[in-house]
C-alpha cells in the first residue's frame, strides 16, 4: 500500500511539476550535519526509520531522479519488514516526519497491518512481483550471455553490468571504499540501511560454495569485485536477523572478523529471500584450507595469531559511546573461520553469538542450553553445568574450541618435513556427526583431549602451541586462558621466530 501511495504520489508530481523543479528536503547525511540539515533535489525527499542493534536510527535524505528506479517503485524508497520503514514524498520538507519504528519481526509486522484486499488489488500484488521477476530473469539471462561473450573475448575485463550503475550515489566508489567512508564517518556498524539494500540487490550470483545449516552461500559480483552472499531459507528469517543484527554491532569491524557488508530481505510477494553479504575469501574454510594444505611454522603462527586477534576483538568490551558489547561466538570451529589471501584468519558465522550488556549484566537474548557444534562443544556445555547467568562462561567455552583448533592447525605444521594428516578434534574417539552423549562420556567422564606428540616438543613454535592448547582445554572453564593472553603469548613467539605479520 505505501507503494501505490510512492506511485501515485510520484504519478502526480510528474504530471503538476514536471521534472524541473528543485526540492528541498530534511537531511542527516554526514555531508548534510557539516552544512544546512537541509538539501536540494530533482527527485525525491526521503525519510527512514530502522530498528537495528536494538537503536532506533532515523535518517533524512535526498534522492536525486536518477536514483529513482525503477519508476514507480523505486529501490531506494522500499522498506524492509521489520527492519526498515522508508517513505518517499515530494514535496519541500515532507520527510520532516517521523515514521513509525518497525516491528521486530516482518511477521508480526504483516499480521498486524494487513487489511483484507480487493480482488483488483490482490491481482496486482501477486502479478506485479511475478511480471517484474519474469523481467529480471530476462534481464539476468541476457546480463548472463553478454558476459559470457565478453568473458571468451577478453580474458578478463569489466566483468561487472555498468548499464545498473546509475542505482548508486557515487559511480565511482567500490564497496571497500563506501564501507570504509561509513565505518569511519558513522557508528562504525556499516552501510546505512537503503545502501546495503541497493548493493544487495544489484549483485550477481555466480556459483554455489557451500551449503550450510540455514541455507546456501554464493560468491557473487558486484562492481567487479566478488562477495559472498549467504542466502537463509525462509524459515531461517530470525537466524539472518539475529546474524545481521550482530553483524552490525557498533564497531566490530575487525580485520580478522569476516567483514559484513550487507543484509537484505527480498519480499516478492510469495516468498522472502534471505540475504547476508559480507567479504569473499577464495580459500574458504580453515578447515578446507587444512584439508589441502599443510602448513610453515610461520603459516602456523600467523594462522593461529590472527584467529586469537579476532576472538580477542569479539570477546572483549569497549567503553564509551564508540564502545562495543562483549561478544562471544558460541561456534566456532574450523569451518566457521575463513582463511584470507594474506593466510590470516577471520572469524565467521556469528549467528549463534550472544552479547553482554555489562550495565545490566544480562546477556543479550535468552541463551539456550547448548547450541553449536557438538564435536567443539566445551565440557560445561556438554554436562550442562555451565552458568548461563555469567556471561564469561560462554568466552571461556570459546577458548575450549580454539585450543581444539589450534589443534587441527599445529597438527598440519610441517616442520622438518614431518607432518600429519588433517583430521577432526577427537577423530579417534567419536564417530562422524557424535551425539552428546558420546561427545559427553570422552570429555567429561574420560577427560580425554586431543593429543600433543611428543615431537612437538622438539620446535620451540610447535611446544608452545602444545602448551597453549592444553592450557585452552582445561576442564574447568575459569582456568583456561584469555584470548588476549594468547594473542599476547602468540606475538611474542612470532618476534621470536621473526615472522612478519
Ligand atoms: C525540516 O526542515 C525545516 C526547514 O529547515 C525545519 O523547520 C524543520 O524543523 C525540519 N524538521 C526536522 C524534523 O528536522
Amino acid at each position: 500500500m505505501a507503494n501505490t501511495r510512492v506511485l501515485s504520489a510520484a504519478v502526480i508530481h510528474a504530471v503538476l511539476w514536471g521534472a524541473c523543479d528543485a526540492l528541498w528536503c530534511n537531511c542527516t547525511t554526514i555531508q548534510c550535519r557539516k552544512t544546512s540539515l537541509q538539501c536540494e533535489t530533482d527527485g525525491a525527499c526521503m525519510t527512514s526509520t530502522s530498528f537495528i542493534d536494538s537503536q532506533e536510527q532515523h535518517v533524512r535524505a535526498c534522492i536525486n531522479q536518477d536514483d529513482l528506479v525503477p519508476p514507480g517503485q523505486p529501490f531506494f524508497c522500499l522498506g524492509a519488514a521489520g527492519l526498515l520503514n522508508i517513505y518517499c514524498c515530494y514535496t519541500d520538507y515532507c520527510n520532516s516526519i517521523d515514521l513509525q519504528v518497525p516491528f521486530a519481526t516482518s511477521r508480526a509486522g504483516l499480521e498486524a497491518g494487513v487489511e483484507p484486499w480487493g480482488p483488483v488489488e490482490l491481482m496486482a500484488v501477486i502479478a506485479g512481483p511475478v511480471f517484474l521477476l519474469c523481467v529480471l530473469l530476462m534481464v539476468g539471462v541476457f546480463i548472463f550471455q553478454y558476459h559470457q561473450r565478453a568473458y571468451s573475448h577478453r580474458q578478463r575485463l569489466e566483468v561487472e553490468d555498468t548499464s545498473c550503475d546509475h542505482l548508486y550515489m557515487a559511480k565511482d566508489k567500490t564497496l571497500q571504499d563506501l564501507i570504509y567512508d561509513m565505518s569511519t564517518s558513522g557508528s562504525g556498524s556499516g552501510l546505512p540501511l537503503f545502501v546495503q539494500r541497493t548493493v544487495a540487490r544489484t549483485i550477481v550470483l555466480q556459483e554455489i560454495i557451500g551449503k550450510g545449516r540455514f541455507g546456501e552461500v554464493w560468491r557473487g559480483r558486484w562492481r567487479g569485485g566478488d562477495v559472498a552472499v549467504k542466502i537463509f531459507s525462509s524459515r531461517e528469517e530470525r537466524s539472518w536477523f539475529r546474524e545481521a543484527e550482530i553483524y552490525q554491532t557498533i564497531m566490530l569491524r575487525h580485520e580478522n572478523i569476516l567483514g559484513f557488508i550487507a543484509a537484505d530481505n527480498k519480499d516478492n510477494g510469495t516468498w522472502t529471500q534471505l540475504w547476508l553479504v559480507s567479504d569473499y575469501h577464495e580459500h574458504g574454510s580453515l578447515f578446507d584450507y587444512l584439508n589441502r594444505y599443510s602448513v610453515t611454522i610461520e603459516g602456523m603462527i600467523k594462522l593461529a595469531l590472527s584467529a586469537a586477534s579476532g576472538l580477542a576483538h569479539l570477546h572483549m568490551e569497549i567503553l564509551g559511546t564508540q564502545g562495543k558489547p562483549g561478544i562471544a561466538h558460541r561456534d566456532l570451529k574450523s569451518k566457521n573461520i575463513l582463511v584470507k589471501k594474506n593466510c590470516t584468519c577471520a572469524i565467521a558465522d556469528l549467528g549463534l553469538a550472544v552479547r553482554h550488556d555489562s550495565s545490566s549484566d544480562t546477556i543479550d537474548i535468552a541463551p539456550n542450553q547448548r547450541v553449536g557444534t557438538k564435536r567443539y562443544m566445551a565440557p560445561e556445555v556438554l554436562d550442562e553445568s555451565i552458568n548461563m547467568m555469567h556471561f564469561d562462561s560462554f568466552k571461556c567455552a570459546d577458548i575450549y574450541a580454539l585450543g581444539l583448533v589450534y589443534w587441527e592447525i599445529a597438527r598440519r605444521c610441517n616442520s622438518g618435513g614431518v607432518h600429519e594428516d588433517y583430521q577432526l578434534p577427537f577423530y579417534d574417539l567419536v564417530p562422524s556427526d557424535p551425539s552428546i552423549e558420546e561427545m559427553r562420556k570422552v570429555v567429561c567422564d574420560q577427560k580425554l583431549r586431543p593429543n600433543v606428540p611428543n615431537w612437538w616438543q622438539s620446535y620451540e613454535a610447535l611446544r608452545v602451541m602444545g602448551k597453549i592448547m592444553r592450557e585452552c582445554l582445561y576442564s574447568n572453564g575459569a582456568a583456561r586462558l584469555t584470548a588476549l593472553r594468547i594473542k599476547k603469548t602468540l606475538s611474542q613467539l612470532s618476534v621470536q621466530e621473526d615472522i612478519k605479520v
